[in-house]
């Protein structure tokens, strides 16, 4: 393998609260252990279109604590083909640029996944998303800081709830995962939290309205899972109107919010954990692997496992939240 000088960075897909951490992390061990930096702009259009600067440690100064993405991000059409593929590769090798660390979800390491198996590339990767829906890793960067702006909003929701007497449904992201409104839910007391895991094995809204679950309340919050399969907050409303028509219903969307905002402590240490990690596991040789978060080490999985789309949610919290919303 050709000794790495030079390691290109970028941030791709939906950006996430503590990408800027990763990003200073990995540009600061790269310079501590000799190597030069090379920050990719929009992500793999980026790479495509030759957006590329060289990094130094001041370029990193002042982000730690910032949401969003400096390096600014993408979802890049282009480089889903081979074409573009082909061209992102000739733009490293005039750049000079050895080896790739990727930080984002699942299509942007499902991307990488492609170019190092169509490229003779070492790609480390980072799971930078919200979502928390990447395999091998317990959590992934900015998926803290999303659950507690869905804590924070949803306790003030719970305010005019509780005086109007109301059914809120609270719609979450998480694209076809539920780790957002499954732990939102139990961190802000809500009654229930309907997500797509279990969507086609019980209807999650018969159930709960069986449970009796306002005998001992006038309000209460149910947490929607985004997702087709869901039926997300607006379907889930639609049903409420039609086959409960003596409740009080109302929706919110929480959106784009849960993106923003300065990332969790939490989130900042497991950015820098990680970024000084994708810079060991390149100098230990190591390619093609996403940097986990195992029961508190660091782990090397996979591209192939990491976005396997398996993750699972931890069910026993939905019998917590059954219990705790008697
Ligand atoms: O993957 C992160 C995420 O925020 C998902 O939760 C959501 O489904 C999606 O991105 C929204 O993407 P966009 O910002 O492109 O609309």
């Amino acid at each position: 393998m050709a000794k790495i000088k030079t390691i290109g960075v970028l941030t791709s897909g939906g950006d996430a609260p503590g990408m800027n951490a990763a990003l200073r992390a990995i540009t600061r061990s790269a310079i501590y252990s000799g190597f030069n930096v090379k920050a990719i702009y929009r992500g793999y259009r980026g790479l495509i279109t030759n957006e590329i600067v060289e990094f130094k440690t001041q370029n990193v100064s002042n982000i730690v604590q910032q949401g969003g993405t400096i390096l600014k991000t993408a979802r890049c059409k282009e480089f889903t083909t081979p074409e573009g593929r082909q061209q992102a590769y000739e733009v490293m090798r005039k750049q000079e640029i050895d080896a790739l660390v990727v930080i984002g979800g699942d299509g942007s390491l499902s991307g990488a996944r492609q170019f190092a198996s169509e490229f003779d590339v070492p790609i480390v990767g980072l799971p930078g998303t919200i979502d928390n829906d990447l395999y091998g890793t317990d959590h992934t960067i900015g998926y803290d800081t999303a659950l507690n702006t869905i804590m924070w909003c949803v306790d003030r929701i719970r305010d005019t709830a509780t005086s109007h007497e109301r059914l809120f449904i609270i719609e979450v992201m998480g694209r076809n995962a539920g780790f957002l409104a499954l732990n939102g839910a139990i961190a802000s007391g809500a009654e229930a939290a309907i997500i797509p895991e279990i969507s086609t094995e019980v209807d999650q809204l018969k159930e709960l309205i069986q449970s009796g679950f306002r005998k001992s309340k006038n309000s209460s919050i149910v947490l929607v899972a985004e997702s087709p399969v869901t039926g997300g907050a607006m379907g889930i409303a639609e049903r409420v109107r039609t086959e409960y028509p003596d409740m009080d219903a109302r929706v919110t969307i929480l959106g784009h919010l849960q993106r923003g905002g300065s990332p969790t402590a939490q989130d900042r240490i497991l950015a820098s954990r990680m970024g000084a990690a994708a810079i060991d596991a390149l100098l230990e040789g190591q390619r093609n692997v996403m940097i986990g978060d195992s029961n508190d080490e660091i782990v090397y999985v996979p591209f192939s496992k990491a976005v396997r789309k398996d993750k699972q949610v931890d069910r026993s919290l939905l019998e917590i939240l059954r219990r705790l919303s008697v």
